[in-house]
């Protein structure tokens, strides 16, 4: 396992990522939607960086239809629990990948009617998107490489790691509840 990214270095860029979403909102208030569950430990990190009024939800989002093949359609697995119509919309997610998990989920919030929608993602692995979503605020742009750690997991293993590490593809045990992406 290599380290990629150390946890002082994610803590100082959640610092800087924090200030930026507040100037950008002056008037607070902005509504941070988290993508289950990669997100969480970013979320709760953003959180305590962000020094303006802000909410926060939820929503889980289900890539693959099937365990073994890419269907390459995202499924609403648990929406939020409120009306964004109206509200400044920051989605949080991990990482964005090919994209489709984001674009999916900016066609299914911008349907609803909110006064802006942006996404802030800690991990932007750019080499790989299959499809051109915007990214307001990005943490790091990583080559493409098995990452792990911060929230993101291999089989659901390594989440609670505080910095961001690569698996060799050695360390790579590949089942067919493992995504493929990333992974060959
Ligand atoms: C990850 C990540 C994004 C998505 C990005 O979630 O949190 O939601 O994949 O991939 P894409 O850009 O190729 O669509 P994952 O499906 O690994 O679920 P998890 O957060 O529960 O681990």
């Amino acid at each position: 396992m290599e380290v990629l990214i150390g946890s002082e270095a994610i803590q100082g860029r959640v610092r800087e990522i924090g200030r930026q979403i507040a100037r950008d909102h002056p008037e607070g208030a902005p509504l941070l939607i988290g993508v289950l569950r990669g997100c969480v430990i970013f979320m709760a990190d953003l959180m305590k960086c962000l020094p303006i009024p802000h909410e926060i939800d939820f929503i889980s989002i289900s890539s693959y239809e099937s365990s073994s093949t890419s269907s390459g359609a995202p499924r609403l697995v648990k929406d939020i629990g409120r009306d964004i119509r109206g509200r400044d919309v920051i989605i949080v997610e991990d990482i964005v990948d090919t994209g489709h998990t984001l674009d999916f989920l900016r066609r299914t919030f911008l349907a609803r009617g909110p006064a802006s929608l942006k996404t802030v993602a800690l991990l932007d692995k750019r080499s790989r998107r299959e499809c051109n979503v915007p990214i307001e605020y990005v943490g790091f742009e990583i080559p493409d490489r098995f990452v792990v750690g911060y929230g993101l997991d291999f089989a659901e293993r390594f989440r609670h790691l505080p910095y961001i590490a690569a698996l060799s593809p050695e360390e790579l045990i590949p089942t067919p509840a493992i995504r493929s992406a990333g992974v060959a």
